[in-house]
């Protein structure tokens, strides 16, 4: 985190000292031509001045214009053969493992064939990085990956990090933002406010929107921050956590296979009725040179919801969500 802000601060920096010393490298030029001005006429130096300065401006883009091409990230990825996507598989039916015929993991999902979407586009190969989702931020951050797909809410506290698709799926119309108890714990809450007075000790995925809504649901020492789901649920079974902040939409499986948990009524315990986490997006790392990579991706989304790809995917995702393995 620090070495990457470090680095932006040192590009921002270095991109300043460039523009410093191409204007610096202009000063002789104007000051020749406003002397030359001058001693035509007044009038003539200030249009002269401001024509020079004008004419610098126009190079000072058009170097800036030659380096953006140059650093496309669309064109890179082109020239590579291959597009690198960021993705935490601990999250069905968005991103989750399975095993193929050789008994080795694959990564699939309904993220996993938005990316696939969005390089067949390109014409490259989808090559997943997968980390916990903590990693996923952090490579986006640092541009370590082309785009991420992680079932990332739009938010916009993470807009000074990273660049956003359009949204490609609307969570609010599959799940909702809740607290997952064991069956015996949550006999005994009718409120919220309950479950804040009681200081449970609540878990949620490290960086994502569950931790910012499970601060707002106890004290930050009860607070238990973990890298993956599949550890939240080991650990919310064993007892040694009393509650997980967790999307409904990605809890099917932990419903399934530890029988004693429970989500909490929706009436009562929906932690963003607004919906404001509610809109999946495609990550992209800041800068202008991710711009075509990401017109790219929207094209990609527009097309997918309107043909019935994206309602394909999901339900081809859902089925193989049932051989999820960690
Ligand atoms: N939607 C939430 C967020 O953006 C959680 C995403 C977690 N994704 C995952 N693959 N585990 O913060």
């Amino acid at each position: 985190m620090f070495n990457n802000q470090f680095k932006q601060i040192a590009i921002k920096a270095a991109t300043m000292l460039l523009g410093v010393s191409l204007l610096a490298g202009c000063t002789p030029a104007t000051t020749t031509t406003t002397t030359a001005g001058t001693t035509a006429s007044g009038t003539i130096a200030a249009t002269t001045t401001a024509g020079t300065t004008a004419a610098a401006t126009t190079t000072a883009q058009t170097t800036a214009a030659a380096t953006t091409a140059a650093n496309d990230s669309l064109a890179k990825i082109k020239a590579a053969g291959v597009i690198v996507m960021g993705t935490s598989p601990d999250y069905p039916p968005n991103e989750f493992y399975v095993l193929d015929a050789n008994n080795q993991k694959q990564i699939v999902g309904s993220d996993i064939m938005l990316g696939q979407a969005i390089a067949d586009k390109i014409g490259v190969k989808l090559e997943n990085k997968p980390t916990d989702f903590q990693g996923v931020l952090s490579n986006i951050q640092a541009a370590q990956v082309d785009m991420a797909i992680a079932g990332f809410s739009y938010t916009e506290g993470r807009k000074s990090a990273m660049q956003y698709s359009d949204g490609y799926a609307t969570e609010s119309e599959v799940g909702w933002q809740g607290i997952l108890m064991s069956k015996t714990n949550a006999a005994k809450y009718t409120s919220l406010d309950q479950i804040k007075a009681a200081k449970l000790k609540f878990g949620a995925q490290s960086g994502s929107v569950q931790q910012e809504m499970a601060a707002k649901l106890t004290d930050p020492m009860s607070l238990k921050i973990m890298g993956t789901l599949d550890a939240l649920a080991l650990s919310l079974n064993a007892g040694d956590i009393d509650a997980l902040v967790i999307s409904t939409d990605n809890a099917t499986n932990m419903l399934k296979t530890f029988s004693d948990l429970m989500i909490l009524p929706k009436e009562t315990f929906n932690l963003d009725p607004e919906n404001l986490y509610a809109q999946n997006v495609v990550a992209f790392p800041l800068g202008d040179q991710h711009k075509s990579l990401i017109e790219v991706a929207n094209e990609v989304i527009k097309a997918a919801k309107a043909d019935g790809s994206m309602e394909k995917w999901r339900a081809e995702a859902l089925e193989l969500a049932k051989k999820a393995v960690e």
